[in-house]
């Protein structure tokens, strides 16, 4: 009998999702009060795919995020990221992975405000060790990829909102991760400025790069090319964007 295809270390790199999650639970306790934040999820995400994460507030969203972000462990359940099992990890093994395979994007940009774009865009670089001039080459690289080449020695507060999150963007793509996880990113731009921000995804989304994005609005989670609803910690709905809304604009 041929033996069924599940135990990530024998299968070749290519053929594994990016990311397999199994029966995923995190339980909070405040005093007597039990929380299950997640409570039984189980999903895969391939390369290269836009997803949208949606949810009334405390269906355990940002909860997910910080998980695929190996930010937290979860209570029980398995996290397979390219494979390797991280749910069991330490604090040092979870920073590591997640220097070298995660990008955030937050909403309130997290920028450090006394030091320039450049700066800004380099320091996951910096985390990971690299030499001076081939970090400011990469953070260089990635600031001209999201607009700003002729920004790199503004400072945050010389910005409009829009560019602060641009710069947010270079930052989390420095490290050429293996995923980009965007917690309500567009949350404290207009709407003008956020529809900047959603072609910025779309065009990393067309260069491979593999997008998941936190969204309370559903125009902005109609640009992905799939929607999980989650609702008191379950996966409520897992559906694909019949036409995403800038699946046929030009992008640069
Ligand atoms: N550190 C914590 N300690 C205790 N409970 C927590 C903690 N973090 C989250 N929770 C609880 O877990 C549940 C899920 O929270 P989570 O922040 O994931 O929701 P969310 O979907 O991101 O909500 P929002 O849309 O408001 O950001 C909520 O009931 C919340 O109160
Ligand atoms: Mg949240």
């Amino acid at each position: 009998m041929e033996a069924t295809r599940t135990d990530a270390a024998t299968t070749p790199s290519a053929e594994r999702p990016l990311i397999q999650v199994n029966d995923l639970k995190k339980r909070y306790q405040m005093g007597s009060e039990v929380v299950w934040a997640l409570d039984g999820i189980t999903l895969s995400v391939e390369r290269g795919e836009y997803i949208a994460i949606m949810g009334p507030s405390g269906s355990g969203k940002s909860t997910l995020m910080n998980m695929l972000g190996c930010l937290d462990t979860p209570t029980s359940g398995q996290y397979f990221l390219n494979g390797q099992d991280v749910s069991h990890y330490t604090d040092d093994e979870l920073a590591e992975i997640r220097n070298r395979e995660i990008g955030f994007v937050f909403q309130t940009f997290n920028l450090l405000p006394r030091v320039d774009c450049l700066r800004n865009a380099e320091l996951p670089l910096i985390y990971a060790g690299m030499s001076r001039s081939e970090r400011r080459e990469r953070a260089a690289e990635a600031l001209r990829k999201v607009g700003l080449g002729d920004r790199m020695d503004h400072r945050p507060n010389e910005l409009s909102g829009g560019q602060r999150q641009r710069v947010a963007t270079a930052r989390a793509l420095v490290n050429r991760p293996s995923i980009i996880l965007a917690d309500e990113p567009t949350g404290n731009l207009d709407t003008e400025t956020g529809d900047e921000i959603m072609m910025l995804f779309e065009s990393l989304y067309r260069q491979g790069n593999t997008l998941l994005v936190v969204t309370h609005e559903e125009d902005i989670a109609h640009h992905a090319r799939r929607i999980l609803r989650l609702r008191d910690g379950k996966l409520e709905q897992d559906v694909a964007v019949t036409s995403p809304a800038l699946a046929d604009a030009v992008v640069d």
